[in-house]
């Protein structure tokens, strides 16, 4: 059974054949064939999301599938069933899962006991769903309508500032290696990437691609990308203050973005907090794409549903 749980479950080909099915996807959007017709997939969320959820709901209803959104707290998991026997029930009824929960174990446990594929809809570690889509964003602006995508971001450079060592710049490490692209990485000292980024990498025999710096002016020199995401995610509110204080010299702001290639793309994933991680007027450059990364979740994600819809027939 094929799973989406991590940047390096796609293999090359696969990861090609996403781009192009959800180019023409987004191409032919209202005209897409309904491959996910008899289908009905699971959403079990036990984080908040406003792009993840609705653009799995929109586009698995748009493949002519159906929707289940299954808040933690509203199902037994959430009262202490057993991730297994979870994933056994919800196989006998469902075709798909998508999961956005804390432990990256608990994603992996859902995919091992189940018998239907299951997407990861972000984990403490990784947001792989994410990364896909912003690669894509990035390669549609650099290789236009009919270049090849995939070479447009063979070698680019992307700077990740603020919080290095969460999931978002977890997964453009990995997402990085996949797709043969440079990370330099710009946090406070002590947020280099963790054990579990290295086993990865180690494992899947990817070159690691990144570099960590503590001087947020060496990441963006020479940057194609400039990229943060919130400083405080989800579940880690208690820090907020000391984070807040620790990564103040990694805010984006006019000054460091122009430090970077003079036509930088900047990024998010969004949500942002202007004033924090990213100032306003950056947020509003022309050469921000933050709205386009978060239409693509759609166009991506229709893509992964359809590749991994097949091997879960009706
Ligand atoms: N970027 C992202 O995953 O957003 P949500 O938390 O709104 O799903
Ligand atoms: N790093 C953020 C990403 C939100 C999409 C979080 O985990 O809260």
């Amino acid at each position: 059974m094929k799973h989406f749980l991590k940047e390096t479950d796609f293999t090359p080909q696969e990861a090609a054949e996403v781009f192009t099915l959800a180019r023409e996807l987004k191409r032919k959007r209202g005209r897409n064939r309904p491959v996910l017709s008899q289908q009905t997939w699971a959403l079990i969320f036990s984080k908040a999301s406003t792009r993840t959820r609705v653009s799995f709901e929109v586009g698995i209803h748009e493949l002519g599938g159906h929707v289940l959104f299954l808040n933690k707290n509203d199902i037994h998991l959430g009262r202490g069933e057993s991730i297994a026997d979870t994933a056994r029930v919800l196989s006998r009824f469902v075709h798909g899962l998508v999961v956005r929960t804390y432990a990256q174990s608990d994603v992996e446990e859902l995919a091992r006991h189940g018998s239907i594929p299951v997407i990861n809809g972000l984990t403490d570690l990784l947001h792989p769903c994410q990364i896909y889509t912003d690669a894509f964003t990035a390669a549609e602006r650099w290789a236009g309508p009919k270049g090849d995508m995939l070479a447009a971001l063979r070698g680019r450079k992307i700077a990740f500032l603020g919080d290095t060592r969460f999931n978002t710049a977890n997964s453009w490490v990995l997402g990085a290696a996949v797709f043969g692209m440079k990370v330099a990485l710009a946090g406070p000292k002590g947020y280099e990437p963790g054990p579990q980024i290295k086993a990865l990498l180690k494992k899947e025999g990817l070159a690691s691609g990144y570099r960590f710096t503590t001087d947020p002016f060496e990441a963006v020199a020479d940057a194609d990308i400039v990229y943060t995401d919130v400083w405080t995610s989800m579940g880690l509110e208690e820090e907020a203050r000391r984070r807040i204080r620790q990564m103040r010299p990694y805010a984006v702001t006019a000054k460091l973005f122009s430090a970077a290639k003079p036509d930088a793309l900047f990024m998010h994933c969004l949500p942002a907090h202007p004033g924090e991680e990213v100032q306003q007027d950056v947020l509003d450059n022309p050469r921000s794409i933050i709205f386009d990364q978060a239409e693509n979740r759609l166009h991506v994600q229709k893509a992964i549903l359809a590749m991994l819809g097949r091997g879960s027939r009706t």
